[in-house]
This record gives structure tokens, sequence and C-alpha cells, in this order.
């Protein structure tokens, strides 16, 4: 079997927190590889820009409140509404959406992103990539 030419991860810091937390999103490229860092809350996650489905550019998607099937007592019907905190990434190319927490397709949780490590340290926001 042949040696695989797995690199080390390296630590890049993209910024101070509290200006990169102005800001919901930020898409880098980090030696050719894209990232974009979301900033929801108090929570930072970082997700590689290739959409699971197709490879489209998911982190250039619009974030929206994530859409939930409202049922009325009896079960009926209550309509398409939106959930009231939880929000998603919708990958441009074909409207596959993600949570931006969770990096996982709402319906199918074993279609995810794929996960960069990110934390903050002494007010840096550090990538392992
Ligand atoms: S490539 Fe993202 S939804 Fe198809």
């Amino acid at each position: 079997m042949a040696a695989q030419n797995i690199k080390p991860l390296r630590d890049v810091v993209i910024g101070k927190y509290d200006q990169l937390r102005t800001r919901e999103r930020v898409v880098l490229d980090i030696d050719g590889k894209e990232v974009g860092v979301y900033f929801e809350g108090d929570e930072v996650r970082a997700w590689l820009n290739v959409c699971p489905h197709g490879g489209g550019p998911v982190c250039q998607g619009k974030i929206m409140p994530r859409t939930v099937h409202n049922f009325l007592p009896g079960g009926k019907s209550g309509g398409l509404g939106h959930h009231e905190s939880e929000r998603n990434i919708v990958c441009p190319w074909h409207g596959y959406e993600f949570g931006i927490l969770s990096g996982e397709h709402p319906i199918k949780s074993d279609v995810k992103l794929i996960a960069v490590p990110v934390r903050i340290s002494d007010g840096d926001v550090i990538l392992s990539v």
C-alpha cells in the first residue's frame, strides 16, 4: 500500500473576533482552499466552500431562516413558515440548505458540509487548515 501524502494542519489567524463577528460571514481563500466562516450569536463555525451535493460554492449562498412545515391541531397542514432562530445556508447552485451551526441538510442528516476546525484564542479567530 502506498503511503498517503497527508499534510499536517496549520493554524491561520484570520482576524479579531470582535471585528469579524460584526459580519455574519466571511469567505476566505487559504492556500487555494475556500472556507466560509460564520458568526451566529456567540458561536463560530467554518465550512469548506464545497457543497456536498454537486460541488457548488455553498458558502456564497444566501443565509435564511430554516423553512418549517406548520401543522394545525388535528394534523392538517398549516403551510410553510420559518423557524424563529435557526438559520440555514442556501447553496446558490440548486438550493440545498444546511444549518449554519450543524452543517447538516435538514432532512438528509448524512449530507453535511465539511467542517474546518475553528477556535477563538486571545481574541483571535484561528482556522486549522
Ligand atoms: S451543488 Fe449545492 S445544491 Fe447542488
